[in-house]
């Protein structure tokens, strides 16, 4: 009421009131000699200029002064200066001019939205049907590559397809989809009413239809994914998707880097695009190659727990859970219980989730992650290193001949190509040597050049790799740097029969070793890292009742995709990532 009120005294006014050091151009200005504004423009705009009205100036602080000197004449209201008045009238003059046309455009818009929503409403009249004297189409995939393509005068294979809008594209003729069912992209070729119903006016990103019509193969000179089209004769949609605000494109956009807070956030709608799903599809090939290299190399999978109540790799990293009242922890490696089926089951692997209360924001760790570890039982530490050659070579021999996979890889990471063996070997103590002689050195993470007992920081690991650019099998690191149950070797008790492999723009996708196999020595190990045997007695009794030489390792799949697709975080190479602050979606 009170700005109502205050409107129509504005209105009344017939003197306004400018004073461009105490007045002020917002709310708490009226023009009223006590409230005067601070610009004339300002009275103008609000005022509508000088018809019907008077305008008083003055500048109560820096005015003129009288003749002799007096401040007084400072406060007098003067009729304002002439440039003054032109500068308002031009101020008013664009301000009405934007204003016509804001009005102009909001009618435009008006008068658009009304007649899209006459569109949509006539739309919703116009009904398709599918025509019986057509042939009965086939259910296929996008997949389903053995289809006649229609050319020229010759018929193609009348096919049913059901999958969700990718891309869109409306031209005057016709509309192109590109349709996706998890097994290809399809490009799908509608025209005349098939473009005019209301789903068709409503298609948008993610949209589920089945589309009916003939597969033809596309024009000389055009593209389309495997060279072929679907020209629609009939379609169903089965969900619709928003095409506003909420449109997918709204909520996640390809410029954005997918390991990033919001995109992460809407994780099962980037899920959706290429690049994800792409490295999705080769993390399943690379699952089941080495379940496939594994089944050659006849290892035996086994499935061990989750719930532990040991550690292997330090307690700092356990994630403790009451378990009935029990102190027991997710495990972070099932390397003890592979050890345990080494006896009556031979050579051993599996392919289970490890869990890390990493405490560290980096690009290459997760708090629940993947891990492929396998155990070898009766082999040497040579015996060891050739195996995960042997391993990651048929892995990436079997991915890349799959061309659908292979094709996969090319899109994400061009340059990838599988690694030649022997891989390049390293002890631990050469590589200390190495990044000391570079110039300038690469120092650890105190800032010093690095010596014999440093762990070798992330950092100074990836720049290693990075520059030697090929695949590493570091080997013998210091005893105190590593965990309990490693061997140590004969010739240096000082460092294990252990090994890291290293890849360029990764670093370290693999940890492993020979194990202690001598009983006294593993019971000495454990005082010396202050663990207590009791709850290792299963473990221990390996060494009891017929203690072998044995050996295994861990690779992390994530770093090893991340590695194959070139992805810069092991965040995007996981369905929905988990790490320190992340537990959802
Ligand atoms: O080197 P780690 O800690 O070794 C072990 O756990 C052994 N017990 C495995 C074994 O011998 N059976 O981990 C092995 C690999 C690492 O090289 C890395 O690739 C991965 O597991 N890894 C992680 N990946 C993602 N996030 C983390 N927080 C990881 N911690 C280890």
């Amino acid at each position: 009421m009170a700005a109502v009120q205050e409107l129509a005294e504005r209105a009344k006014m017939d003197t306004l009131y400018i004073d461009t050091d105490s007045g002020a151009d917002d709310e708490s200005a009226t023009g009223a000699e006590s409230k005067p504004y601070k610009s004339l423009a300002h009275a103008y705009i609000q005022h509508g200029g000088s018809e019907g009205k008077q305008y008083r100036s003055r500048a109560s602080k820096t005015g003129p002064v009288s003749a002799d000197g007096d401040p007084a004449e400072r406060l007098v209201w003067k009729e304002p200066a002439k440039s003054a008045v032109k500068k308002a009238q031009g101020a008013l003059d664009a301000y009405k001019k934007k204003v016509l046309k804001q009005q102009q455009q909001a009618a435009q818009e008006e008068e658009k939205e009304k007649s899209r929503l006459k569109t949509l409403e006539d739309a919703k009249k116009i009904v398709i049907t599918e025509d019986p004297s057509l042939p009965k189409a086939a259910k296929i995939t996008i997949g389903d590559k053995n289809v006649e393509l229609g050319e020229g005068d010759a018929k193609g294979t009348r096919v049913k397809v059901s999958g969700r809008i990718h891309r869109l594209r409306e031209q005057k003729q016709a509309t192109f989809l590109t349709l996706i069912d998890g097994y290809g992209h399809l490009q799908c070729v509608l025209a005349g009413d098939l473009t005019k119903t209301y789903d068709a006016l409503t298609f948008a990103q993610g949209t589920s239809l089945s589309v009916y019509g003939e597969m033809r193969k596309v024009l000389a000179g055009q593209q389309a994914p495997d060279n072929r089209e679907l020209h629609v004769d009939y379609y169903k949609v089965l969900g619709r998707s928003p095409s506003d605000a909420e449109a997918i494109t709204n909520r996640v956009s390809k410029e954005q880097d997918q390991w990033e807070s919001s995109m992460l956030d809407n994780r099962h709608l980037v899920l959706r695009g290429d690049t994800a799903s792409s490295v999705m599809k080769v993390r399943s090939a690379v699952e089941w190659a080495f379940a496939k290299a594994y089944r050659e190399m006849k290892f035996t999978k086994i499935s061990p727990p989750a719930f532990v109540q040991t550690q292997v790799e330090g307690g700092s990293t356990l994630f403790e859970l009451d378990y009935y009242g029990e102190k027991t922890y997710l495990t972070q490696s099932s390397q003890l219980y592979l050890e345990t089926g080494l006896p009556s089951l031979g050579n051993v692997y599996c392919i289970e989730k490890s869990f890390r209360a990493e405490k560290s924001l980096t690009r290459r760790h997760l708090s629940e992650y993947t891990h492929v570890e396998a155990e070898l039982d009766f082999i040497d530490f040579e015996d060891l290193l050739d195996h995960l050659e042997e391993v990651i070579s048929k892995v990436c021999t079997t991915i890349l001949a799959d061309p659908e996979i292979a094709g996969y890889i090319k899109e994400l990471n061009p340059e990838f190509k599988a690694p030649s063996r022997p891989f390049k070997r390293m002890r631990y103590s050469d590589a200390i040597d190495w990044l000391n002689a570079q110039d300038p050195p690469i120092l650890n993470e105190e800032g010093n050049p690095h010596v014999f007992g440093d762990d070798i920081a992330e950092a100074a690991e990836r720049r290693m790799t990075d520059i030697i650019n090929l695949p590493i099998l570091l080997t013998h690191f210091p005893v105190e740097i590593k965990a309990f149950y490693m061997k140590k070797e004969d010739t240096d008790r000082r460092v294990t029969e252990s090994v890291d492999v290293l890849m360029p723009g990764v670093g370290e996708i693999v940890g492993g070793s020979m194990r202690m196999d001598d009983y006294e020595e593993l019971m000495e190990a454990y005082k010396r890292e202050g663990i207590s045997p009791k709850e290792y007695y299963w473990y221990t009794e390996q060494r009891k009742y017929g203690t072998s030489p044995h050996g295994g390792y861990g690779l992390g799949l994530e770093r090893f995709i991340a590695w194959i697709c070139k992805q810069h975080s092991v965040r995007t190479c996981c369905l929905y990532p988990r790490f320190m602050g992340r537990c959802k979606p």
